[in-house]
């Protein structure tokens, strides 16, 4: 029997659990993970505050220790002053009658034989009595709601605070929607994200395809703070891992990739280039030139023809005027009844794309087309931007070769529906500074606000990291399965990755006060309900725990936890 706490003294679903807190209230933090037991049913539910109460404020008020005798006081004190839990139930649980009973034994041949649901945590639709007992949740509670260590699908994220009990996720939920990681900068994102994407790798049932901004996930790279070595998931996973360098002779942190990406010209669309319309500070005018532009010259066309008209370049006519020469742009611009301001303004706004080394007229290999095969073939691809660090390398390409993937997987899907062909592979597309694409002006404009909110059905979902979620398209965040997210200070960034969930008000300020580092809020669909924990570090023993050394990666948790103490 694992020791009582305290027990219930009232309130409401609505206000949350009172309970009269019967250890020192030292031993307890917000964010606390307790059960409440009530006959044949558990309550699961997070302490959300912490109370000084007295039986009558007089006790309160009077430093009755400096006027007493130590025993005395101290006797006065237990009668008079109390620290009152406040608990926000969860989910609760028929446990069915006490174990080892023959009711007991009864109840369970009764859901044995299916006359009776496998009893399941669900909502909390009703409360516990005056006095039921309150514990702390015990290893075995967090599994029945978390999910077992030991389960394949499920991955350890953390462990809970005050007792370090393993807290799984369920991988195949979390891949099922799109996801996101958040917190400000310097709590933990990348590390944790490592963490996932290794978990998802060595699951198996999910690709992955990283948009590496900063190059940090696929080769080796030193910790900013430690200096310390932080190991990339190429070194681990080498042959299911695809490290492609952005751009012809590429190199990531001076490893070589494994094959670079270079895009086609004719592959940048109109819609490319209005996506980077505040990047690049585009005029009004720019659709209608583009327009024109496809219209004349085709969509795979218009790119490299446009590219390659002068600007300014006139000729003498006949007559003596001088006229714009062929070839010019505003040569082209009379031709199709185009404003040649408008149209001269819009190429040498295109300059900085038309200079890109790796847009090319002919790449080498079809290399975008080779990262789309390899994620199809349940490869997981890193793609590092290297030195192409800009905003305008990041949504270009990011957005051009999700476009492109997106129109694989919704003919393999359709494929598969109507065909039965190969059901399409999960993929799980990983997004740094997620709000550059998905911010409230881009989010029309993008891929990637289609796939928050439509793409699960053709088995593609985000992975979203972020340090200002609020600047987030608000129908994207309310869109994300399952939230982790670390220590955030700003009001608008913990009220976006709250948006939608049930006990906001509880859970806003459970945000503010994590630790400012590696500990982290499980939030959304994706769990089965918000639990603070710590999470767990990513350095040497992780990858024993996660690939073996010699053992069994389930044992060497158990092992690992033994070492803890528990
Ligand atoms: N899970 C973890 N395991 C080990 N170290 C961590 C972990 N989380 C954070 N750290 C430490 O905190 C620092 C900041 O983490 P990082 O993931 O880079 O933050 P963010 O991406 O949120 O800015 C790291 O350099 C590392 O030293
Ligand atoms: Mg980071």
């Amino acid at each position: 029997m694992h020791k009582a706490i305290g027990y219930v003294v009232g309130g409401g679903l609505k206000e949350n659990l009172r309970v009269r807190l019967s250890i020192p209230a030292n031993q307890v933090q917000e964010g606390g993970f307790v059960v409440v037991e009530s006959g044949n049913w558990l309550f699961y539910g997070l302490v959300t505050d912490l109370q000084l109460g007295a039986t009558d404020p007089r006790f309160a008020d009077e430093q009755s220790e400096t006027r007493f005798l130590p025993q005395l006081a101290s006797l006065l004190h237990g009668q008079t002053l109390y620290t009152n839990l406040e608990v926000l139930p969860a989910l609760m649980l028929d446990k069915g009658p006490e174990f080892g009973t023959q009711e007991y034994t009864q109840w369970r041949a009764e859901i044995d034989r299916g006359e009776r649901p496998e009893p399941r945590p669900m909502p909390v639709k009703t409360i516990p009595p005056h006095h039921a007992r309150v514990r702390y949740a015990s290893a075995g509670d967090i599994a029945e709601i978390f999910g077992k260590v030991e389960d394949e699908r499920n991955f350890v994220i953390g462990y809970t605070r005050e007792q370090g009990h393993p807290v799984c996720l369920d991988l195949e939920k979390l891949v099922q929607r799109s996801s996101g990681v958040f917190g400000a900068t310097g709590t933990g994102k990348s590390f944790l994200t490592r963490i996932v994407l290794a978990g998802l790798i060595q699951h198996n049932r999910s690709s992955i395809l990283v948009f590496d901004m900063h190059s940090e996930y696929g080769v080796d790279d030193t910790s900013s703070d430690t200096g310390e070595r932080v190991t990339g998931l190429k070194a681990k996973f080498s042959s299911r891992v695809r490290l492609v360098g952005l751009g012809q002779g590429a190199q990531i942190r001076g490893q070589t990739p494994d094959f670079n990406l270079e895009i086609a010209m004719k592959d940048i669309q109109p819609a490319d280039v209005e996506l980077l319309t505040s990047e690049l500070n585009l005029k009004e005018t720019t659709p209608t030139t583009l327009d024109a532009l496809v219209n004349e010259f085709g969509q795979e066309g218009w790119f490299s023809t446009f590219r390659e008209m002068k600007v300014g370049a006139v000729i003498e006519a006949d007559d003596g005027k001088k006229i714009p020469a062929p070839g010019s742009v505003a040569a082209w611009a009379n031709r199709a009844g185009i404003n040649v301001f408008a149209a001269e303004g819009l190429h040498s706004k295109l300059g900085r794309l038309f200079r890109l080394p790796y847009v090319v007229e002919k790449p080498a290999a079809d290399s975008v087309g080779e990262v789309i095969k390899a994620l199809e073939a349940g490869q997981h691809v890193v793609l590092s931007f290297g030195d192409y660090e800009s905003d305008l390398d990041y949504l270009l390409v990011s957005n051009l070769l999700t476009r492109r993937i997106r129109e694989t997987w919704e003919k393999r899907t359709n494929r598969f529906r109507t065909h039965g062909e190969k059901e399409p592979r999960q993929l799980v597309i990983v997004l740094e500074e997620a709000h550059k694409l998905l911010n409230r002006e881009m989010a029309g404009q993008t891929t990637f606000s289609t796939i928050a909110r439509e793409m699960r059905k053709y088995y593609v979902t985000l992975l979203i990291i972020d340090q200002r979620p609020s600047q987030i398209y608000d129908e994207v965040m309310s869109q994300l399965g399952t939230r982790i997210s670390g220590w955030l200070g700003d009001e608008e960034d913990i009220r976006s990755v709250l948006s939608g969930l049930a006990g906001r008000e509880a859970l806003r300020g459970m945000l503010a006060r994590l630790q400012p580092k590696e500990e982290v809020l499980l939030l959304g669909w994706g769990v089965p309900m918000p639990l603070p924990v710590r999470s767990r570090r990513y350095d040497k023993l992780f990858w024993e725990e996660l690939l073996g050394a010699g053992g069994s990666s389930k044992r060497s948790v158990e092992q690992n936890l033994k070492e803890l103490g528990f």
